[in-house]
């Protein structure tokens, strides 16, 4: 073939795959990794979504990069492992020919463009609220929040979350879901709610996600609380040596189609624990790669829209309010620990977590916890209110929980079930455990401890409440769940007016 003839088919072939390449050029204004509704309360919520490029999450035939750590002074090559951390290190990520962090398994990169939010009351009001359409933010992974405000108590609404790739453009994509806000604080309506933790991506028990996500939304939650390690940065493959590969985590984890199709009908609370702020047991002062804490903490609020300051308090009718505390970022760096009593949740905290809850007059009070508050936990272990190192924080909080009235606590962090009582302060606390049964573990003994009502280490699960109204007063009924919804245990607790 001579060389004109070959310029000749090497235009024409541009020519029939030109159309193709523009319009990839053009991609976006899709939301491949789903919605989040944030911080129901009695009158407000925060929606939060994201662009990507791409309609879908990237297959899992595509290749994964390769990861190598040096050491910065010596410039040595360190051994990667799982629950490891690289303080300072130098990261190279190479990626297989042809691809990018956009396209590597699981991707759902982000890209520019605008959306907007439409609500109303559910099968009431004929006419929507809508926001104006607004870009995302190209700084914080191409999110977007809206607070809606004034809404109505004890009201399921409904809304539709829509991207384009640019002003005026065409609808690209359309979320649409649900949720209830919390009944107003005198009103004695039943209110149920699921909490679950721990999901692993190499854990995962179906190839789109987890069981538990279709089994949590057959029970029809009022809402949801996700105690933290919602993606692992340390573990699997692909560490998230780098904020672009942290945010690759999340994007993996919430495009499967069982969380996208959960957190669009389900109001949802986050916590973070260690895995999804840095690295296993993190402080402030630990950094893994090119990962500093500071930005883990900033991920953490970029992809779940939690409230500032993370710890807060809702109130969720008569009977029902709940707490959710903050366990990284307010607990003593490892050098104070060297020289100073250590604390997991820090001054201001503990003086907020004490003030609110005896201020409380709703008839059940719920903390819930990343980490545990009573155990037991194993004795290598150290980093919460169950361990030595933080014995006294631990037995200061006990005992102020003690003294309180229909108080329950909430774990999640444990990757096995179990129900306990602390022999001295009689402190109940129930460990939802793992999200998989290939995550479940860590705890070895068979047999309950006397601190032990119930017991279950190998198999996954989660833990549903449920309160109620009675003739003279309320109940609450908590059970814990196998991955597919069975009930494994449960116990109802009565409150009399
Ligand atoms: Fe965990």
């Amino acid at each position: 073939m001579s060389s004109r003839r070959a310029l000749c088919l090497l235009a024409s072939v541009i020519g029939l795959f030109m159309p193709v390449l523009l319009f990839a050029g053009q991609a976006g204004g899709f939301q491949a990794t789903g919605i989040k509704i944030s911080e129901p309360t009695a009158t407000s919520v925060t929606i939060w979504t994201r662009l990507t490029r791409d309609e879908q999450r990237a297959p899992d035939d595509r290749p994964l990069p390769k990861l190598k750590v040096f050491d910065r002074n010596s410039g040595k090559e360190l051994p990667l492992r799982d629950n490891g951390e690289y303080p300072g290190a130098r990261v190279e990520i190479a990626f297989p020919a042809g691809s990018d962090l956009g396209s590597i398994r699981g991707a759902a990169v982000g890209a520019a463009g605008q959306v907007r939010v439409r609500y109303r009351v559910a099968s009431g009001a004929m006419t929507w609220t809508e926001s104006p359409w607004r870009a995302v933010d190209e700084r914080a992974d191409f999110t977007a929040t809206f607070a809606l405000a004034s809404l109505q108590p004890g009201t399921r609404y409904e809304i539709v979350v829509e991207g384009r790739r640019v002003e005026a453009a065409p609808t690209t994509s359309v979320v649409s879901g649900g949720f209830v806000t919390a009944p107003a604080p005198g009103a004695a309506g039943s209110v149920s709610f699921c909490v679950m933790t721990c999901q692993q991506y190499e854990d995962r028990d179906r190839p789109d996600g987890f069981a538990i996500y279709p089994a949590m939304l057959g029970l029809r939650p009022d809402f949801f609380v996700n105690t933290g390690d919602a993606v692992y940065y340390d573990h699997g493959p692909v560490h998230a040596l780098t904020v672009g590969l942290a945010r690759y985590h999340w994007a993996r984890m919430f495009s499967f189609s069982t969380l996208v199709d959960f957190h669009r009908q389900v109001g949802s609370y986050f916590m973070k624990d260690d895995h999804d702020t840095l690295t296993d047991d993190c402080h402030p002062d630990f950094s893994t790669g090119e990962f500093s804490f500071a930005e883990g903490v900033r991920t953490y609020r970029e992809q779940t829209a939690p409230p500032n300051p993370a710890y807060r308090t809702i109130r969720w009718g008569r009977h029902l309010q709940i707490w959710m505390v903050e366990g990284r970022e307010y607990r003593s760096t490892r050098e104070q620990d060297s020289t100073h009593a250590p604390t997991i949740w820090g001054g201001e905290q503990i003086a907020w977590f004490e003030r609110t809850m005896t201020e409380s007059d709703a008839t059940f009070r719920v903390l819930i916890t990343p980490t545990p508050m009573v155990g037991p936990d194993r004795d290598a272990k150290d980093d919460n209110y169950a361990n030595a190192g933080y014995g006294a924080e631990g037995e200061r909080l006990r005992t102020f929980l003690a003294a309180q009235k229909n108080v329950l606590v909430i774990t999640g962090d444990r990757h096995w079930q179990y129900v306990s009582v602390d022999p001295e302060t009689k402190v109940e606390e129930w460990s939802v455990g793992a999200a998989s049964d290939a995550h479940a573990g860590g705890w070895s003994e068979n047999q309950p401890r006397a601190m032990h009502r119930f017991l279950r280490i190998n198999h996954g699960g989660f833990l549903s409440g449920a309160v109620s109204a009675t003739s003279d007063g309320a109940s609450l009924r908590l059970r814990l769940h196998d991955t597919t919804g069975n009930v494994v245990f449960e116990s109802t607790k009565t409150a009399a007016k």
